[in-house]
């Protein structure tokens, strides 16, 4: 219930849409009545032989006060049967038009309801996504995640429409019809409704089951948009590998699956009408006996009695609708329970309450006793303790699986240390702001990560978080359609290639098709990694942050060029902490610290001579390396 109230929320603002679009579905059905009800009358008074004087379609007891004006309208129609035939038939066109219309309108107006709720739910949850910590998307499949903003929203979609749109209106049907079969006759109603509070039950029980099942068949949806999301975007390997075979029948078993929850599905769905139908069949068959004995009693005519059987019929007809509307809402329920799971996750990494602005970082950075698991019981990093100065290159090093990239990810809290704290000039990370830490860390991940997009808007993503890439978006609309040279403001160009200079990119860059405007591709697909691996660097550079963060980030370049970018950062770590990831150490003989991590233990640190001379670890490192010239 709470579901459908937070739902609800979500359509709120549309209430005059929503209010209007049912006016319209019952003037719409009013005007269904207009149309055959007050025919039947005119009808029967038109075509009516001289002895009918009787219109047996109008209920007794309206009978006695309109009788004679009936006889009267009888009279005039039969004088002039064939102008009102003709102005009938255009009445009757008018109605049904102005239906039509109607109908139009409440069905568009519904529609844009429930697309609208869908498209706020979206942004909502894409917005909330954005808001939670990275442990929750290693957690998950990308797929999964992808699904729960799809098809999962999809699926409440469905719901919004059905809850306004049938589960309002049926009722009102229902209401109708009982009222209809009390006043023909009440006893008889209450003996053939008996059985109606039974429908209840299996409407609620399919319900129930539809909702469960519904739940299943999102959790085999997010499984195939992974195994799809996985193949596509491993097709390189799949290809190398040959296991195009093998990604095919994982898709197949996955594919089966969802059938088969779908299935699951379908065998309540389908039941829930012929349910219905044995219910109506046993009230029916009530009706049928005790009205027949009721006509032989003379305490029914047969008039009624027929009248009250078609009432009977048709009753069924809206419980038997709502009911599948019901199995639908439970349906969509599955999506909106999933949707709202996401919504309800916290971000494991918050500013603690009276956190401040970080101001910019003048002198240390500090790692008290840190440790850090990322699941309990499986500690990858130990009690490292060590402090960076500003200005200082610090290069961390160990065997792959030390625990490196860990320990750099705790600084722009990408999660917290699960002991000890992390200080910027003394002041603990968790006691500051989120984006302005952030804003004063630069990053070059090990895997390098570029958008779809131009060269230019990839290195200045992030220029300014805040629409620093909107407005670079403007400048170098993909496509190819604005250049660069175009309205680019000087400066702002000078910058990007002043970074990508720094970077050792720009002789690439200018010999790409479109230069700085050209679209690298999902992920940079089009460009070689050592390419794709500078123009993160210039990212970083063009950021110019007082903490900068290099994990492996010169892995891809060749030695010449690894060089001339080492040099250019040289030149830009003057004013800045520099945490250095690297395996091939030729890269951090110069550092001014090198802390050397061992299973997530600091268990050396000092500079390379110092290093040299101690014989430890990163002595044995260092000798295992092949010598560059
Ligand atoms: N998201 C994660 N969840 C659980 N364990 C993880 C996660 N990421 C890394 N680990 C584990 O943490 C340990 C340290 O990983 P880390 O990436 O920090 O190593 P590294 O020193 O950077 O290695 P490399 O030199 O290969 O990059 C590894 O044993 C790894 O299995
Ligand atoms: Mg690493």
């Amino acid at each position: 219930m709470a579901q459908y109230l937070r739902l609800l929320k979500y359509a709120l603002p549309y209430r005059g849409r929503i209010a209007l679009s049912i006016g319209c579905l019952l003037i719409a059905s009013l005007l269904n009545a207009v149309s055959v009800a007050s025919l039947q009358p005119v009808f029967d008074g038109l075509f009516g032989g001289e002895g009918s004087r009787q219109l047996l379609s109008l209920p007794r007891a309206l009978q006695p006060l309109l009788g004679d004006w009936v006889a009267r309208v009888q009279d005039f129609l039969r004088a002039h049967q064939m102008s009102v035939l003709t102005f009938l038939a255009w009445f009757l066109l008018a109605v049904l038009l102005v239906k039509a219309m109607v109908n139009y309108v409440s069905v568009y107006l519904m529609k844009y309801v429930s697309e609208r709720v869908m498209a706020d739910v979206r942004d909502a949850l894409y917005a909330h996504l954005h808001s939670l910590s990275l442990g929750f998307f290693l957690r998950k499949n990308t797929g999964e995640i992808v699904s729960r903003v799809t098809a999962d929203v999809d699926a409440l979609g469905a719901a919004v429409t059905d809850l306004f749109r049938n589960a309002l209106r049926e009722p009102f049907t229902i209401v109708g019809l009982v009222a209809l079969l009390f006043v023909i006759h009440w006893q008889l109603a209450l003996a053939s409704l008996l059985i109606f509070p039974m429908t209840v039950i299996p409407i609620l029980k399919f319900g129930q089951k539809i909702r469960r099942r519904g739940t299943r068949v999102l959790e085999r949806r997010a499984e195939l948009s992974t195994v799809i999301q996985e193949g596509i975007t491993g097709i390189r390997i799949v290809q190398a590998f040959g296991m195009q075979a093998y990604e095919r029948q994982r898709f197949c078993a996955k594919n089966r699956e969802l059938f088969q929850a779908i299935m699951r599905i379908v065998r309540v769905d389908a039941l829930s009408g012929p349910v219905m139908e044995i219910l109506e069949a046993v009230g029916i068959v009530v009706a049928v006996w005790l009205g027949g004995y009721l006509v032989f009693r003379g305490e029914l005519t047969p008039g009624a009695f027929m009248g009250f059987l078609g009432a009977l019929a048709s009753l069924y007809v809206p419980i038997k609708r709502l009911s599948a509307v019901n199995n639908n809402i439970q349906r969509g329920m599955a999506g909106v329970h999933r949707v709202f799971e996401v919504m309800d996750q916290q971000p494991e990494v918050t500013d603690r309450s009276g956190a401040r602005g970080l101001p910019p970082v003048k002198e240390t950075v500090a790692f008290e006793h840190v440790s850090f698991a990322y699941e309990p019981g499986r500690v990858i990093l130990r009690d490292v303790h060590f402090q960076g100065k500003m200005g200082e290159i610090v290069a961390i090093v160990g065997p792959s699986g030390a625990g490196k990239s860990t320990l750099v990810n705790l600084l722009p809290r990408f999660f917290d240390p699960t002991d000890g704290r992390i200080l910027l000039d003394g002041v603990d990370l968790r006691d500051v702001t989120l984006p302005s830490l952030r804003a004063q860390i630069g990053m070059v991940t090990q895997d390098t990560i570029l958008f779809d997009d131009t060269v230019a808007n990839n290195i200045a993503y992030g220029l300014s978080a805040a629409g620093g890439a909107a407005w670079a978006y403007g400048l170098f609309a993909a496509g190819g359609a604005v250049r660069v040279s175009g309205p680019a403001p000087d400066c702002d160009l000078a910058r990007i290639r002043e970074a990508a200079r720094l970077a050792n990119a720009e002789e690439f860059i200018l010999q790409l098709p479109e230069g700085y405007a050209t679209r690298i591709g999902e992920k940079g697909v089009r460009l070689s990694g050592g390419q794709k691996q500078r123009i993160a660097i210039a990212r970083a550079i063009l950021k110019d942050p007082p903490i900068l963060i290099l994990d492996e980030a010169t892995s891809a370049l060749d030695a010449e060029a690894e060089r001339l970018v080492q040099e250019a950062l040289e030149r830009l770590m003057r004013n800045r902490t520099t945490f250095v990831i690297a395996h091939r150490l030729s890269t951090v003989i110069q550092a001014d610290r090198i802390v050397v991590l061992e299973d997530g233990r600091l268990v050396e640190m000092g500079t390379h001579p110092e290093l040299m001379a101690a014989r430890g670890t990163y002595f044995r490192l260092y000798q295992n390396q092949p010598q560059e010239a």
